[in-house]
């Protein structure tokens, strides 16, 4: 199943290859792009205390390749390519035709990272250098996403529905702090080292940061991502599949490193009673539906509810140890200690950007199921009748 059913991301390239493509179809024809978000939202994906020296030389950029005219969608599909910059420091080992032999076996993969795809990619794939697993299974594949997931945003926006998030724990710090609401994301500072939504507790993320680096070890944490302004009734209850907790929640498991999702307020409220884990229902002072509180993050049998929708995502720590861990070598078949390759410390508040992409896109992807259309201006049209209907429902 995907998680996409109007919309469909491919994305291509390894880590160290001469870059990355993503095709994303099925945005209406219409939709202006701003280029400034998709620099934003690949800017802010590299950034974070903690990540390694491949981020000092990459500049992350999309050319946008295909489906674009004049700034505006043309309802074909978006194209975009983007340039490695590491590939001028690989070509003799990641060349697409002929690499070379000496080159590629000084860089060869073969005692396996526990945590990571290697081993078990190599042997579903049959290959012996794991790097043809590791140049795949890395998280460089993200910033595809991350630039797809700009153009979601940008029909979202259309809509209403802005996107953020923020780091909620890291290496533990953070963890007994109750789930954040919109507001203490939009209070989240871009610029500052970690993106973290309790800003106080920054400076002690950053010295853990630090004494990881220094003892060769790695930190996870996790990120919230909430989506504000999304009106009730995207997505359904009526078959598993439509379901878009599931949709979302696939999305965002889909990360690398990502090992656990939570919606709203879940894991507090499945140790308490039922009294004390719903969310009491009333009107607000324009007589809409509202809730007292959003346990639920904004979720119903699938549906959204109006509510804002709240997700937490859990990132385990980076599975490359400086040190290696307990592993196997492939060539003997003996123990040896797992190799190291070049690898961040901690990477939690760039999965926060990857965690809006994901999101932005299950959310477009729900609302072009919602509403359809082939230009924005119906889109939009479509929105504002649904609306229309919604606010009659119960006139009599
Ligand atoms: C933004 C980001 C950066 C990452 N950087 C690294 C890294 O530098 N080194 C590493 O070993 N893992 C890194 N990871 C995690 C691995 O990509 C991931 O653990 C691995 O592909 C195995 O996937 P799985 O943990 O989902 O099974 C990163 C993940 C993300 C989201």
């Amino acid at each position: 199943m995907s998680a996409l059913r109007r919309l469909s991301l491919v994305t291509a390239g390894e880590s160290h290859g001469p870059g990355l493509t993503a095709i994303l179809s099925g945005l209406p024809a219409g939709l202006r792009v701003d280029l400034d978000l998709l620099a934003r939202d690949l800017a802010r994906r590299q950034h974070g205390h903690g990540r390694g020296h491949r981020m000092k030389i990459e500049r992350d950029h999309a050319e946008i390749r295909g489906g674009v005219r004049d700034g505006e969608t043309l309802g074909s599909p978006v194209a975009l390519w983007i340039e490695n910059r590491d590939w001028a420091n690989w070509r003799g080992v990641m060349d697409p035709q002929a690499v070379d032999p000496e080159a590629a076996a000084r860089r060869r993969l073969h005692a396996p990272r526990p945590g990571h795809a290697d081993l078990a990619g190599g042997e579903k794939y049959l290959r012996t250098d794991l790097r043809d697993i590791l140049e795949r299974a890395s998280a460089r594949e993200t910033t595809a996403r991350v630039a797809a997931g700009a153009f979601a945003k940008m029909l979202l926006r259309a809509l209403g529905v802005e996107i953020r998030s923020g780091v909620r724990t890291l290496g533990g710090i953070g963890a007994g702090r109750p789930t954040p609401a919109w507001e203490q994301l939009l209070a989240v500072d871009d610029g500052s080292p970690l993106r973290a939504i309790h800003r106080d507790l920054e400076p002690e993320m950053v010295a853990l940061v630090d004494d990881a680096k220094a003892r060769g070890e790695t930190l996870g944490g996790a990120v919230t991502v909430i989506a504000h302004g999304v009106p009730a009734g995207w997505g359904s209850h009526v078959a598993w599949d439509t379901k878009l907790d599931g949709r979302l929640t696939a999305a965002l498991m889909s990360i690398p490193a990502i090992k656990a999702v939570e919606i709203g307020h879940a894991l507090e409220i499945v140790h308490g009673p039922g009294s004390a884990a719903h969310d009491a229902l009333g009107l607000d002072a324009g007589g809409r539906f509202a809730r007292a509180t959003n346990r639920a993050g904004g979720l119903e049998g699938g549906i959204t509810n109006g509510e804002d929708l709240v997700l937490t995502a859990y990132k385990k720590p980076i599975s490359t140890l400086r040190e290696g861990l307990p592993s196997i070598d492939l060539d003997t078949l003996g123990p040896a200690r797992s190799q190291y390759e070049r690898s961040d410390v901690t990477a939690v508040p760039a999965a926060g950007v990857i965690a809006e992409a994901m999101v932005a896109l299950v959310l477009a992807d729900a609302a072009l199921e919602k509403y359809g259309g082939d230009s924005l201006t119906e889109l939009l049209a479509h929105a504002a009748a649904s609306e229309r209907c919604r606010a009659t429902w119960l006139v009599r």
